[in-house]
């Protein structure tokens, strides 16, 4: 099965000279992986032009938000149904720091019910501020996972990807990466309620056929070049979410390099 890697590149870089570059070192290693879907999701403004530079499937773009209508009175916000027609299929929704900017669950919701009614993919993002020793921090992930997913049918699993971001993890303040124990942890637990929600008794696969398909699972958090291989392995997991070392192509392309070698 494919593994999913996505970059997310946030507000970077500033100038489109070097989002066509790096992308462009990227696409070199990626469109050489067999077993490795890349994703970059670059700002909005880079997009259109970025898109020229995409040939085949193996390393596409995608998109960091998109609104909750197709058309109409909302200044500054872009549709999913513009995505759709531009030929992007995947976007990042919730992310922490769309959280941390007023986006709360509900938003969250709609925005992937919009989302999957384009026909796009989801990565809808969920993590837990802080560790407390009760474990209380498990109890606020599953809620977040029902939240983000109330309306959305069964059979549209397969267009939803939950990536799991502790912001302790996350970006240069982050305290350290999680371990591949403790993203192990959430994924079993992200099985587990999707599971009690839609029934499935061993929603193991996004791929596993039609049916029997259910969300997929990444990491996100300071994965670098030297965790990458480690999380795919230990913690169960169908891909991962890459902030900083997205934009370097070096360190990227070694993290892709990486994941095509995991079956
Ligand atoms: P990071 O960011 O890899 O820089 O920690 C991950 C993310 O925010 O998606």
């Amino acid at each position: 099965m494919k593994k999913l890697i996505v970059g997310n590149w946030k507000m970077s870089p500033i100038h489109a000279k070097d989002a066509r570059e790096k992308f462009v070192a990227i696409k070199k290693v990626a469109s050489t992986l067999r077993n490795v879907q890349t994703v970059v999701c670059p700002p909005f403004i880079f997009m259109g032009d970025m898109k020229k530079l995409v040939s085949g499937h193996r390393c596409v773009l995608g998109a960091q938000n998109a609104w909750i209508e197709n058309e109409g009175a909302y200044t500054g916000e872009v549709s999913p149904a513009m995505l759709a027609s531009m030929g992007f299929g995947y976007i990042i929704i919730g992310h922490s720091e769309r959280r941390a900017l007023g986006e709360i669950d509900e938003l969250v919701n709609k925005k992937i019910l919009a989302a999957v009614k384009a026909g796009l993919t989801a990565i809808m993002c969920v993590g837990e501020r802080e560790r407390d020793p009760d474990g209380e921090y498990l109890k606020y992930i599953a809620l977040q996972v029902r939240a983000a997913l109330k309306g959305v049918q069964r059979k549209d699993l397969t267009r939803i990807v939950i990536a799991y971001e502790p912001i302790w993890a996350i970006g240069k303040h982050a305290v350290r990466a999680a371990s591949t124990d403790d993203a192990l942890e959430v994924s079993i637990l992200i099985k587990k309620t999707l599971a009690d929600l839609y029934g499935l008794s061993a929603p193991t696969s996004r791929q596993a056929g039609k049916d029997g398909g259910s969300a997929g699972i990444l990491y996100g958090g300071s994965v670098d070049a030297k965790n990458a291989w480690e999380f795919l392995l230990k913690s169960h997991i169908d891909g991962l979410l890459v902030g900083r070392a997205s934009l370097d192509p070096k360190v990227f392309g070694e993290i892709l390099k990486s994941a095509d070698k995991i079956k």
